[in-house]
């Protein structure tokens, strides 16, 4: 058993993009590495938590020590995500697809030879941080979220947290002349019940490393 301040608790990060097919071949996705999700379950664990690391196909590969459950789309990781809990905390740090195609094809697309391009229907897909903020049961103590803002970064992270019912918000300016988006660093703002706290530039790691330690003070 591990020592620590977060030994003996269980906590549920997801990462990484999620993939929503279009057919067997193709898909629709968001942006990202899974860096900042996987350094936040090294932080984690390094404090003694057990994590489970639900993750979309990213590009950086998932710590080792995590109970790792991969999955494809957000239907699949809000159902992961469930099956986990219950847990301590839930940090959702995943860039989830906000629709997938309804009329996805089971086999693959082909040109007809009309010149017509196929239409796609999207239907929404479930919001995973929202769910697990709302439930009734089996609420996680500590549901944490992310945001990136390109202008007025804590109005909007704010009005996230409120509308997402999750205790904090990790948000950060992704605007281009940050350079943040795709980099090794990360400028975040904290939101909590009690207020915005904005955090000098840190690399992800570091800034993973605050976060774990603001999680297990919280979880005390
Ligand atoms: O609404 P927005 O996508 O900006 O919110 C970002 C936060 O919500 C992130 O923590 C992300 O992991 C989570 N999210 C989610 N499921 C979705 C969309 C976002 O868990 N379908």
């Amino acid at each position: 058993l591990g020592a620590g301040p977060l030994a003996g608790r269980r906590i549920v990060v997801t990462s990484g993009p999620t993939h929503e097919p279009i057919d067997p071949v193709r898909y629709i996705a968001n942006r990202s590495s899974g860096a900042q999700g996987t350094a936040l379950a090294r932080a984690l664990m390094a404090l003694g938590a057990q994590v489970v690391f639900v993750t979309g196909p990213a590009s950086v590969p998932p710590p080792e020590g995590v109970d790792l459950v991969r999955v494809e789309t957000a239907r699949e990781m809000l159902a992961a995500v469930e099956a986990a809990l219950p847990a301590d905390a839930a940090v959702c740090a995943a860039a989830v697809a906000d629709w997938h195609v309804a009329n996805a094809a089971d086999r693959k697309m082909k040109k007809d030879g009309s010149g017509r391009a196929p239409v796609l229907d999207f239907a929404e897909n479930p919001d995973i941080l929202a769910r697990i903020a709302r439930r009734a049961e089996d609420r996680p103590r500590l549901v944490v979220g992310f945001a990136a803002e390109t202008h007025d970064v804590v109005a909007h992270a704010e009005a996230k947290r409120a509308r997402k019912g999750c205790d904090w918000i990790v948000a950060n300016d992704v605007s281009p002349a940050t350079g943040i988006m795709g980099g090794a660093e990360n400028e975040v703002t904290l939101i909590t019940a009690s207020g915005a706290e904005t955090w000098p530039r840190l690399s992800k790691d570091e800034v993973a490393q605050r976060l774990a330690r603001r999680i297990a003070e919280a979880l005390a």
